[in-house]
């Protein structure tokens, strides 16, 4: 059986990780089942594109209730990809199952609260780095602190703005994202 996987996505995010993620489990590339994504509020592009993907989707609002919420639409899944889930996971469901996240850059640096989209690629640049890339990594009770799992590397140009870079980047973690998956649920 397919390992079972739900992919967690933000409020404001475009979705286009779930999206790698769950077009690599349709073509077969990724031998794995989207059971579930799973968003804090309803009506936003992505959760559109995964119903409209035949994806079940199920809405846990932030706040009193979210962990157990989280519980409950987590059964019977075996791996969490947070794509686009900007805040700290409840206890419970960290020590349920293991938690992967992405990250825009090549952890450990550029990671931490409050460095998360622009932030990071205006960090990255403005540090002067040659090179940057996508962090793969297990998620802890810290941001961006867990084991990294996978990397891919790629340029910064001299003449890169935060969003060329970021568009660099992104092609890079619809490959990294998926690649991650295979090697965690097939040992
Ligand atoms: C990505 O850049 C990812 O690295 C970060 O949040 C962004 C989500 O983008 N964690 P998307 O919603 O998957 O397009």
């Amino acid at each position: 059986m397919p390992a079972q996987i739900a992919i967690l996505i933000g409020p404001k995010g475009r979705g286009s990780n779930m999206r790698a993620i769950a077009e690599a489990c349709a073509s077969g590339d990724l031998d794995a089942q989207v059971r579930t994504v799973i968003s804090p509020v309803d009506g936003t592009p992505a959760v559109a594109w995964a119903r409209s993907f035949g994806l079940k989707v199920q809405i846990v609002p932030k706040g009193d209730g979210e962990a157990a919420g989280l519980m409950a639409a987590l059964e019977g899944v075996e791996l969490l990809c947070l794509a686009g889930f900007l805040r700290l996971l409840p206890t419970e469901v960290l020590r349920q199952m293991p938690v992967l996240n992405i990250h825009p850059a090549l952890l450990p640096k550029f990671g931490g609260k409050g460095m998360y989209g622009k932030y990071v690629h205006e960090a990255v640049i403005a540090a002067g780095e040659k090179e940057s890339g996508c962090s793969v990594h297990r998620v802890t009770e810290v941001y961006d602190d867990g084991e990294v799992l996978l990397q891919m590397k790629c340029p910064v140009l001299p003449d890169d703005t935060p969003e060329t870079l970021a568009a660099r980047v992104l092609e890079l973690e619809h490959r990294a994202y998926p690649e991650a998956i295979r090697r965690v649920t097939h040992g």
